[in-house]
């Protein structure tokens, strides 16, 4: 059993490396005992560098990491605007969201995602998978463009990388300010559906401890439903992750029920 994941996505957000920095001190000081949940922070590229500096300077006491909200999937070069999983590498960064649905919204495709965490798997990072339907129809279609989402994006990765990823489900009707995040049932059943098309491809040695996290209007009042009763292996919370009283708060909710 793998330890809870908690890994807050800041989006385009704070403005200023100041309330970015003020935001990382209040989450890694609102704890006094958080020994088992991992905490990971993905703020924009921008700051990546100078938190990783904070991070290091305050040296606290918690598993808590950075990661980039995207990756190219080529090394270096003539790629105007990119930034590549070599280059975060490189300055500490240890994870990577890839294929989350406000980039798909934006072009990107399940092959683009397929590359990128490629790259980020052979730079050394551990990609964290966005996946998730737009809406779900009464004929159950949305299943298989998960299906689709997985068996394309996860093409060609070796059996022997596959158990470092991590698959966020991240439902796209549920993401967002004025959307109602998934039920535990809706989340529960899914990750039932994704690990078994995860089994059929690697193997179910290979992927049974491949956490399976959910995001989508995440807050310190539902967090414990999804892990008690939706066995979710952590989060990936958006809005809630910027106020530093709610983000411990899930924290916490994982503390306590790790096993
Ligand atoms: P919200 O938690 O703001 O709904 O965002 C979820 C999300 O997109 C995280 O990647």
């Amino acid at each position: 059993m793998q330890k809870k994941i908690v890994i807050g996505n800041w989006k385009m957000n704070p403005l200023s490396l100041k309330e970015a920095e003020k935001l990382l001190i209040e989450i890694s000081e609102s704890f006094s005992l958080i020994k088992k949940t991992e905490i990971i922070i993905c703020p924009p590229f921008i700051y990546l560098e100078s938190l990783r500096r904070l991070l290091k300077a305050k040296n606290y006491k918690l598993k808590l990491n950075l990661g980039a909200q995207d990756s190219f999937w080529e090394n270096i070069g003539a790629y105007t605007g990119e930034v590549s999983a070599e280059m975060l590498y490189n300055i500490g960064v240890k994870y990577v969201i890839l294929g989350h649905s406000e980039r798909r919204a934006m072009g990107e495709n399940n092959i683009d995602i397929n590359k990128k965490i490629k790259s980020a798997l052979s730079s050394g990072l551990i990609p964290i998978i966005c996946i998730g339907e737009n809406v779900r129809d009464e004929k159950h279609e949305y299943l298989n463009f998960v299906k689709m989402q997985i068996e394309e994006s996860l093409d060609k990765i070796s059996r022997n990388n596959i158990s470092k990823i991590i698959i966020a489900y991240e439902p796209v009707w549920a993401i967002g300010k004025g959307t109602l995040p998934a039920t535990v049932e809706e989340f529960r059943e899914m990750s039932i559906f994704i690990r078994k098309i995860l089994s059929d491809k690697f193997g179910i040695d290979n992927v049974e401890n491949i956490r399976i996290i959910y995001g989508g209007s995440v807050d310190e009042k539902n967090a414990e439903g999804f892990i008690k009763d939706g066995h979710a292996d952590g989060f990936l919370p958006g809005r809630a992750s910027l106020d530093s009283k709610k983000f411990s708060k899930i924290i916490k909710i994982c503390e306590v029920l790790n096993k």
